[in-house]
């Protein structure tokens, strides 16, 4: 009975496998996100095809180049660690949805996710190198570009640049509601992006606002993205639920770094039951509305699936 009347089921389907690639060497585990380490490009792509084998199908990437500079050249030289990961992973699992974290904060030596001009974020000159970075990932065979820099106007200025190039066929993930939010620490330690001064509350959203997050979301809608997002997931189910009565694209929830470090640390010291939490969690972005979450867990959750 409870399996004829139930409301929300989460699928292998939903879920997008964040994964982090450096240049070369061994796996690198990262300490505040237990089971997730860094790799490099040929190492993303087994465990891409691992991934896609259990029924995910999507990934993804987040750049940890070796060289960093005031602009973050690194993140649109076609022989980059993120376009080299992409041609590796289409290698291994042609059918794998690849999609590519668009930002410049990983590439960046200052830390931001756009360029500094006078000692501030200048949104304009950045729309330029985001667009350069979007069009290598594409380049390279990415089938999504997911821009994470929340710089105004970066969705149309990307999109006209994509039709212009020959990529109108490929597609925006819109980090649209992402706020300035303490639970993405875990992320800057993996990818050494904190930022060097001052935070980024200049550009990502005050986490007290609600209306402003519906307003960035038919912002990026007008601009051309074809999925919108809201992040964090966990303290923001309510902006999930809103977002998903104006819109009917498709709507993806990001399940992000340190809400999966705190299930970890509170599984390892015996607190909670961790399959029991994860599943919840997830369903529960369901039953607000997510159609997809980009969650750590994923593998995790595959494999507990049949059994809960
Ligand atoms: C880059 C980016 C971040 C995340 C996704 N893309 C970090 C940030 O904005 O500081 C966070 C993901 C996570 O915490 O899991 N802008
Ligand atoms: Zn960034």
């Amino acid at each position: 009975m409870r399996r004829l009347v139930r409301e929300n089921r989460l699928s292998a389907d939903d879920l997008i496998l964040p994964m982090f690639v450096k240049s070369s060497g061994e796996d690198e585990p990262i300490e505040a996100m237990p089971g997730i380490s860094r790799k490099n490009p040929k190492r993303t792509a087994a465990e891409a095809a691992k991934a896609y084998k259990s029924g995910i199908p999507a990934v993804i990437l987040f750049g940890i180049p070796d060289d960093k500079d005031a602009q973050g050249s690194a993140s649109w030289r076609d022989d980059g660690v993120v376009q080299t990961a992409v041609r590796e992973i289409k290698a291994a699992a042609p059918e794998m949805i690849v999609i590519t974290d668009v930002c410049l904060c990983e590439y960046t030596d200052h830390g931001h996710c756009g360029v500094i001009t006078n000692g501030e974020v200048d949104n304009d000159a950045t729309l330029e190198l985001l667009a350069k970075q979007a069009l290598s990932f594409l380049r390279a065979g990415a089938d999504v570009v997911a821009p994470s820099d929340m710089m105004d106007g970066r969705i149309g200025f990307i999109r006209s640049e994509m039709d212009r190039a020959g990529f109108s066929d490929r597609v925006i993930m819109a980090y649209s509601a992402k706020y300035a939010s303490a639970f993405y620490g875990p992320f800057r330690e993996a990818a050494g992006s904190a930022p060097e001064f001052g935070d980024r509350k200049g550009y990502q959203m005050d986490p007290v606002n609600a209306r402003e997050a519906l307003r960035e979301v038919e912002l990026d809608i007008e601009e051309g993205a074809d999925i919108v997002m809201v992040k964090p997931a966990l303290a923001f189910m309510d902006v999930i639920q809103r977002v998903r009565q104006i819109t009917d694209l498709p709507l993806a929830a990001f399940n992000v770094s340190g809400e999966y470090a705190m299930v970890k640390a509170a599984a390892k010291a015996e607190m909670i039951d961790e399959k029991q939490i994860v599943m919840e969690i997830l369903t529960g972005l369901k039953r607000a509305g997510a159609d997809m979450i980009l969650t750590y867990h994923a593998m995790d959750a595959v494999k507990w699936m049949g059994e809960i």
